[in-house]
Parts: structure tokens; sequence; C-alpha cells
């Protein structure tokens, strides 16, 4: 897709599009733009009102300047929020496909919530993100993206506003391409490769740290959960450093299980193939990392991927294990279906001792028991600090990245005390599932600003996931955006 900022209608659009709300009439609308629409071509067309989500396509005679006007409802003005536009726009973006056409353009419209800067980030995220197909399989692929003008009084800085937007709907799509690998074609081993793509072409030092020297190095928790698979863990790691020289680092933390049996615990067999989701936290955090190096985010941001498949057989670990963590804790292992906490608390304690960041936030499909709290919109947020969860919590707002803090005192430390070992991996019977997994991670840090996602499921697609355009089946990229607006609003 070629998105292109325009101030002038372009003369030879195929489908020109306008947005609509439902307050004013749509004829009286069409005339502000000038669109020489024949009334009665209207009249029987219908008026859309404006509805929200709603379109309506008027052919025009073919000697005017567009083809077709789409018109694209985004309902009651008052009631038109940050997602509002970027919604539409998928409908749109996806009726330019259905339509096979070779490009659109669209205005952009003047509404009360959005700059017109927001508004044309969201008109790129919104097209682009819905356009997205994940055909790597398939013989017959998707027909190639529609270009898309957008028409907008031009400038240097509305320029910049899209291509940022492009390259961080790239990031999300990249992600979600990543995440929607099948796990006999991603292992731990392909992410490691991947990563190292992603580094080479964008200069960003990139290293993997293999079976051997995780086991030499007292990484417990990722050789423990990897050892029963023939796919060996890696640990990936990537550093941009395009901040001051010695500015501590912002770290970010993905689990990476590129699929999870359960182990010897072994999960029950319905739905399991959703289990290659399980290393969403790992992919976005690498669609993060290769947005971050397109923009030269002039920040120090290090990137760290655990990555394991947890499987059962001869040498998995087993209920009744303990195992020695990175930071010289113990851990009594007595489900090995609580996988993630374990490489997590790995990776959190190596970033926060190698690289003593300003902050550290981790992204994971950690718990079962945070889609039963939160549902399949709204991801979990557990964090030691106020100003980060601040922070955060904007970056959700401008981005519809829907987050919700659940709390973290004492009480739910003591319910992962162990009899024989420094912790357990897990809690009490079922209770805050979310939230004991969340203290086990804490045990991982000493005194960094810290914040965890859980993003059980927001990650991929679920059955009572809300319908978005721009989320179409399969992997959702979640926190990709959410992230990168925090990182550019540092
Ligand atoms: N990856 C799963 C969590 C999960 C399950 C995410 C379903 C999305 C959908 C995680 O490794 C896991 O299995 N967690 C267990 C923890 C339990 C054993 C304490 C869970 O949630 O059941
Ligand atoms: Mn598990
Ligand atoms: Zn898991």
């Amino acid at each position: 897709m070629i998105i292109k900022v325009d101030n002038k209608i372009n003369k030879k659009t195929q489908m020109l599009c306008v947005f609509l709300v439902e307050e004013t009439k749509q004829l009286l609308q069409l005339k502000k733009y000038n669109i020489n629409s024949d009334p009665s071509v209207n009249q029987s067309l219908g008026d859309i009102g404006g509805k929200l989500g709603k379109l309506g396509l008027i052919p025009t005679p073919k000697n005017n300047q567009f083809d077709r006007v789409l018109l694209a409802g985004l309902g009651k003005k008052d009631e038109i929020t940050r997602d509002t536009i970027r919604f539409v726009t998928g409908k749109i973006a996806q009726k330019a496909r259905e339509l096979k056409l070779k490009e659109f353009s669209i205005i952009v419209p003047p509404t009360s919530i959005n700059e017109p800067g927001s508004a044309v980030s969201q008109i790129v995220e919104g097209a682009k993100m819905s356009l997205y197909k994940f055909d790597t399989f398939k013989k017959e692929k998707a027909t190639e993206s529609p270009k898309l003008t957008i028409i907008i009084p031009e400038s240097e800085e509305i320029k910049k506003t899209a291509r940022t937007a492009e390259i961080i709907a790239e990031g999300a799509i990249f992600t979600k391409n990543i995440a929607n690998l099948p796990p006999n074609e991603c292992t731990p081993n392909t992410l490691a490769n991947i990563a190292k793509t992603i580094a080479k072409k964008n200069k960003m030092k990139y290293t993997v740290i293999s079976k051997q020297e995780l086991k030499k190095r007292g990484f417990g928790g990722i050789t423990a959960v990897g050892q029963g698979s023939k796919n060996e863990p890696k640990l990936i790691i990537l550093e941009h450093m395009h901040g001051p020289k010695n500015e501590k680092p912002i770290v970010l933390v993905g689990k990476a299980v590129t699929f999870d049996t359960g182990g010897i615990s072994l999960k029950p067999g319905e739905k399991m193939d959703e289990m290659k989701f399980d290393k969403c936290g790992g992919c976005t955090v690498l669609g993060i990392m290769k947005a971050v190096s397109e923009l030269k985010i002039p920040l120090n941001i290090v990137g760290i991927v655990p990555s394991v498949e947890n499987m059962p057989g001869g040498e998995s670990y087993r209920p009744g294990d303990i195992i020695k963590l990175y930071n010289g804790k113990t851990a009594e292992i007595l489900n090995t279906d609580a996988e993630g906490r374990l490489i997590l608390a790995d990776a959190l304690s190596y970033g926060e001792k190698q690289y003593s960041p300003k902050a550290i936030i981790d992204f994971a499909t950690l718990t079962g028991a945070c889609i039963i709290a939160l549902g399949t919109n709204v991801a979990g947020l557990v964090s030691n600090n106020k100003q980060l969860t601040e922070k955060l919590n904007e970056s959700s707002e401008r981005t519809t990245e829907e987050i919700w803090q659940l709390p973290l005192n004492q009480d739910y430390m003591d319910m992962i005390k162990s009899d024989v070992a420094d912790m357990k991996n897990i809690g009490i019977g079922r209770a805050a599932g979310t939230i004991t997994a969340a203290a086990f991670l804490k045990n991982a840090i000493e005194k960094t600003p810290w914040a965890h996602l859980d993003i059980a499921g927001v990650a991929w697609t679920q059955i009572a996931t809300k319908e978005k355009t721009y989320n179409p089946k399969g992997a959702t990229g979640f926190g990709v955006r959410l992230v990168l607006d925090y990182l550019q609003n540092l």
C-alpha cells in the first residue's frame, strides 16, 4: 500500500470516500465537498443517515473526476471515539479491495475529538491493518492492497504523521504475521532468525543465547521449560541505542512459547491449536523493535525475548521439581503449564541486572484467568509504579488498546509461598490467577519501575472478541501500537 497525502481531490481517483455524521443531511455534507452527485442517484441509494459503519456507494458518471463516491457513516458526532475513524476506514479499505480497486482516496473529516493529525494516523492504521491477511500458506494470495490517498491540506508535519503511522501499522502487521505462523514452522530458532534479520536490516545489535550457555549462565527457568523439546530454547536480545550515550534504556520483555502443550501437566485437547499464539508477547516485542528502529526513536530501547517450546517428553521438567532462577531464587514446580512466568522471571532479572533500565514492560499470554477476569478486549496490567501506569493508560486511551490495572499487594505475594523453595509456580487454587502469576514475576525484579501486560485475552481473536475491521481473524498485534505511543511520548 502506498499512502499519499494530497491537498486536492485527485482527478483520477477510482473511489472518493467521504465520512458522514448522523446530524447533518447527507446531501448537504456532499455539497460541501463539491461532489457532483445526481440527487436522484442519491435518493435511490437511500440516505445512509451517517449511521456508524454503514457504507453507501454512489456511482458517478465516468466523465466525472472520480468513478464512484463511497459514503461512510461515523455515527453521532458526540459519540465519535478515538477508534471510530480507524474502524470505519477499515470498512472502506475492505470495500476497496472487494471492488478490486487499484487506489482510492479518503477526505479527512473534521471531528471534535480527533485533531487532523490523529485522524490521519487513524485512517492509515485502519486501512493498512484491515487489509492484512495471513496467506503465507495459501496458494491463492490476497489481491494486492489498493493504494490510499489521504486528502488534507499538505504540510511536512502531516506527511510525517502519515509516514509514522504507516511504520507503526507495519510493526503491528509484522507482529501478526509471525504470531500467526504455525508451531511446526516457528520454533525458538525461527524466531531468533527473524530477529536477526530485522536487526541486520535496521542496524540493531542482535544477541542470542542458546541452550548450553543458558544452562551454564544460570537461566534455570528457560532451561527447565525448554528441556522437554528437541526445538531448543533461545534467549533473543535486540538493542536499539539511539538515545544519549549514558541514558538508561527501556527494556521490553516478551513471552515467546512457540507452542504450549502444558508439558507433563498436559492441557486438554480442545483448542490446544490456539497455543501457537503463546508466542504473541515475544512477537509484540519484535514488532515494536522493528518499528522503533525504522522510526529512529531517539531513545535506548532493548527487546528481550525468551523463547521455548513447552512439550511433554522423557526429558521434560516435572511437577515437584525445584529449579533455580537467574536471580538465584528457587521455585517449586507444581504445574508445568505455568511455564510462562518461569521463562519471564529469568528474562526480567537478566534485563534488570544487565541494563539497569529506567523501566521494564513485559507482554505475555500468561493466564487463562485473565480472560475470565477481563474478557477478550482488555489486557490485564499489573505494575509496581504509578507513573508508568499513568503513561500506559494515556497511551491506551489514544490507541484504543485497552488495559485495566489489577492490584498486587503483599497478600497476593504470600499466595505463592512454597514449603520447600523460595516460591511456587502456582497460587492457591484458581484464586486471582492473573495476579499470582504477576506476583511470581515481581519476585524477579528488585527495584525497577515495571509493568506487566497479560495479553492472554487480546493477543488473538477468540469467540468473545469484539469485531474490529482492523483486527481480522488471528493474531492482533496487541501492544505494538500501545507501547510505540508510550515510547514516542517519553
Ligand atoms: N499460555 C497459557 C495461558 C493461556 C491459556 C493463554 C489460554 C490464553 C488462553 C499459560 O501458560 C497457562 O497455561 N497458564 C495456566 C496457569 C495455571 C496452570 C496456573 C492457566 O492459565 O491455566
Ligand atoms: Mn502454559
Ligand atoms: Zn503458556
